[in-house]
């Protein structure tokens, strides 16, 4: 095997792809050997994923060559590619929510006996193997739907790594999975490396790139700008590499000043699990708070229900003092409420609209003139969103499903944005966002807040919460552990109240 290891197992060479008049790759090399994680790094909408989809036959690439093995390939479609030995787990997932775990796993390729029927039982046993490989316990009966996204995204991972491929792409796996999920995937990473597979690993997260990576390659507006060993690089080389610019700070000053208190949750309890119980906090005008805990301490579930998707069994919300009691999202937007959820693809786009359709959307009534809808009241308002949020795309009239990932979420941003709510809570928001851009979006929140706004930030990244909020509540198994001020605590502090109630 050692022997093995510098031999180039994946070789592109001069990889071209335009859409339209965008010419997203702009002949690119790559080369990943043998046993090794290449990291692949950029901004939003840089050709990270295009370029794997070219690679796996999801595109048909317009110029170049693809090796594997010294032998050229070129993919029909992912199942071409997915048979000779390239697998790859989408960004966006990719699932059949009312099939079950299993169903999943073998959507395509179910294997039969001999009498040509679906061999049930022997796609149960595969499954539990590969699971008990990966370290994870999972009920395989149940419906996609049921599962929460990292479950979900780690089902994904397993269904790549089931076919035996001598590559396997990951990008940006890790956005919703808790660290000890990170740690079982790193672990698997480095059990393939070492029977000879060879890993792409696209991640916008630094720390990770540093600790899985063997090399790193940076694309940057469609061009292939460095690669480099890791041991040779650093944080800065790569963030100049990916920007064009330094980052001095990753986050601007927290200078917003809270005022009085704007909404008030008192005992707010639920029914259904997760089951929150009796949770009690204010947030002032123009504060930042965070919400702190480990997935599945109820975070999600705690927004959901102060926006009036989840059902209550006792408690209270009141804003200005004012008694809130939605039934429905529609009703909590009408009273300044915002959610942008963690689930975007499912729960925050229109995925056969444009971009215009998709930033104006929650807001309809103030584009009016007369009776009529304004398109240019609707284009101008997406056109401002665009500039604001720096979203890489053609213009406003591009599909969303045309964004790069990073990109779409900063549509949905704008959406928000549009509609000047009162109450701005964000789960995970900079989630898939690259290190320029996260930058801004912190730029805009602490914007927000001096405007007055009341804002609550989910975030499992433990840098942006101690970095981006004022006070801190943290919950632990559906209840408040604590609440801290930022500038008084430390990430020993939150763990330590996140695992309270376990
Ligand atoms: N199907 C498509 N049709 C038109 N344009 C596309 C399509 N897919 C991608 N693009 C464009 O290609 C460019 C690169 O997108 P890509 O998804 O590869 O970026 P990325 O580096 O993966 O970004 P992110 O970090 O946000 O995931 C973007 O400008 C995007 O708008
Ligand atoms: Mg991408």
């Amino acid at each position: 095997m050692e022997d093995k290891k510098n031999d180039v197992i994946l070789s592109i060479r001069g990889m071209c792809k335009s859409f339209g008049r965008n010419q997203v790759l702009d002949h690119i090399n790559l080369d990943v050997k043998a046993g090794t994680v290449m990291g692949l790094m950029g901004e939003n909408g840089a050709g990270k994923s295009t370029m794997m989809k070219c690679l796996f036959g999801s595109y048909q690439k317009d110029e170049g060559k693809i090796f594997l093995d010294g032998k050229e390939i070129n993919f029909e479609g992912p199942k071409d590619a997915l048979e000779n030995g390239i697998a790859m787990v989408h960004q966006e997932l990719n699932q059949c929510l009312e099939r079950n775990v299993v169903d999943n796993l073998f959507l395509g390729r179910y294997p039969v006996n001999s009498m040509g029927v679906v061999d049930e039982e022997r796609m149960k046993k595969k499954a539990s193997e590969l699971f008990r490989k990966l370290g994870m316990t999972v009920n395989l009966t149940q419906p996609m739907r049921n599962m929460s996204v990292s479950q979900r995204q780690m089902c994904e991972i397993a269904r790549a790594i089931s076919y035996n491929s001598k590559v396997i792409v990951l990008d940006e796996p890790t956005s919703s999975l808790t660290i000890q999920e990170v740690d079982k995937l790193f672990e698997m990473m480095r059990m393939l490396k070492s029977q000879g597979i060879s890993l792409i690993y696209i991640s916008h997260k630094m720390d990770e790139i540093f600790e899985i990576c063997d090399e790193v390659s940076v694309l940057r507006d469609g061009k292939m700008v460095m690669t480099k060993a890791t041991s040779e690089t650093n944080m800065n080389e790569l963030i100049s590499a990916m920007v064009g610019r330094s980052l001095d700070n990753r986050f601007p000053p927290v200078d917003n000043v809270p005022q009085g208190v704007s909404l008030s949750v008192q005992h707010l309890t639920t029914k259904f699990e997760p089951h929150l119980q009796d949770i009690s906090f204010d947030v002032r005008k123009g504060e930042i708070f965070g919400l702190y805990g480990l997935v599945g301490a109820g975070r999600t579930e705690l927004l959901e229900t102060i926006f009036g998707i989840r059902t209550r069994a006792s408690g209270r919300v009141y804003l200005d003092g004012k008694l809130m009691n939605f039934n429905n999202a529609k009703e909590a937007i009408e009273h300044g409420f915002a959610l942008i959820t963690e689930e975007r693809k499912a729960n925050g786009l229109f995925l056969k609209c444009d971009l215009t359709f998709n930033t104006t959307i929650a807001n309809l009534p103030s584009y009016k003139q007369g009776v009529a809808l304004s398109d240019k009241k609707m284009v101008d308002a997406t056109k401002k969103e665009i500039k604001i949020m720096h979203t890489k795309c053609m213009g406003h009239d591009d599909m969303i499903t045309s964004l790069s990932g990073g990109n779409q979420q900063k549509v949905i941003f704008g959406k928000w944005l549009e509609r000047a709510p009162q109450v701005f809570m964000m789960d995970e928001p900079t989630r898939g966002i690259d290190v320029g851009a996260k930058y801004e979006i912190y730029e805009l929140i602490i914007k927000m807040a001096k405007e007055g706004k009341t804002i609550i930030i989910v975030s499992s990244e433990m840098p942006e919460i101690l970095g981006m909020t004022n006070r801190i509540g943290v919950m632990s198994n559906g209840q408040l552990a604590g609440i801290v001020n930022t500038k008084e605590t430390n990430q020993e502090e939150l763990l330590r109240l996140s695992t309270k109630y376990l």
